[in-house]
């Protein structure tokens, strides 16, 4: 593994590997163990150009935590803002640094990186996929469930980046997915047909349909990053899409609730069912910390 630009150029077996590194990683880190050893005076470059909370400072945290260095570098301030080519900023950085985790918008910026730089390049999010969040979503099914083995996921809301890589984590993990989302909201259409034909895909229009029996329900906003002036025409096409008492009943008695974060209460879920699942919400949340230092660990060692 040379770089983590999507879940889909992972194994199964690269999958677990950074998910027991994870677990180890957050007992150490738990029981006061020193961690400085694992990449000490390396430096991570992170570019952003979109927003964040977690991923930023589960990176920054993360990085420092192993004993190397962040370094923020944000779109309007640097001269990728001004258009330096990416093949440049990829030599230049590979010069430099250690490592290049970035948030963008298109995933081919993400994959030339990758092709004219010559070190680690980890995707933290573009229009396509998220593939840090579901490493952090996989690790926390594992923690409450102890293994994947005959699990449904059910994703509902837009046919966004989560959905994107959660369908691909969750078909490599052996788990069915079920996503239910509005007409023209799909998934990928590439990665459907995949899905289809390697794991238990199903699609649907009714929340309530697509939970039956899920042992995890997860949803994400309407409008992602960069689709703000949409808004509008999304909450009209998402209205029913929700996920509440309904969705929650059918799915299994011990079903858990997850959500990438930021949440929009009253729109994809209910304010009453989100503050009810908040514990594992933001467990998830935390491991966001374990699974990129994780991450970091297995690509910049
Ligand atoms: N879930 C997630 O990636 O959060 P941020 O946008 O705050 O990084
Ligand atoms: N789908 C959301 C995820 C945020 C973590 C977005 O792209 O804005």
């Amino acid at each position: 593994m040379k770089h983590l630009l999507k879940l889909a150029d992972l194994s199964r077996e690269e999958i677990l590997s950074i998910l027991n590194l994870a677990d180890q990683l957050k007992y150490e880190r738990k029981n006061g163990i020193d961690q400085t050893g694992y990449l000490k005076g390396k430096t991570l470059i992170m570019i952003f150009s979109k927003s964040s909370t977690r991923t930023r400072v589960s990176f920054d945290v993360g990085i420092t935590e192993l004993g190397g260095h962040p370094l923020f570098l944000s779109n309007s301030e640097s001269q990728i803002g001004r258009g330096e080519p990416v093949q440049d900023t990829a030599r230049v950085l590979s010069r430099m640094a250690h490592g290049i985790m970035i948030r963008t918008f298109s995933q081919q910026e993400v994959e030339d990186l990758a092709k004219y730089g010559s070190i680690p390049v980890i995707n933290g999010l573009t229009d396509y996929c998220h593939p840090c969040q579901v490493l952090a979503d996989l690790m926390t099914i594992r923690e409450y469930k102890g293994s994947f083995k005959g699990l449904k996921l059910c994703f509902v809301g837009d046919g966004n980046n989560m959905a994107n890589s959660l369908m691909v984590g969750a078909v490599k993990m052996g788990m069915k997915f079920a996503i239910a989302c509005p007409e023209g909201y799909e998934p990928d259409a590439q990665l459907m047909a995949w899905a289809k034909s390697e794991g238990d895909f199903f699609l649907s229009r009714d929340p309530v349909e697509a939970a039956r029996g899920a042992d995890v329900i997860y949803t994400d906003v309407w409008a992602s990053m960069g689709q703000e002036g949409e808004q509008k025409k999304r909450a009209a096409a998402f209205a029913g899409i929700t996920v509440n008492d309904a969705v929650m009943k059918a799915a299994k008695k011990d079903a858990m609730l997850l959500h990438c974060l930021p949440v929009h209460r009253g729109e994809e879920v209910t304010e009453e069912i989100f503050e009810a699942h908040a514990q594992e919400i933001f467990d998830e949340a935390e491991n966001r910390l374990h699974a990129q230092k994780a991450v970091l660990v297995k690509l910049m060692r």
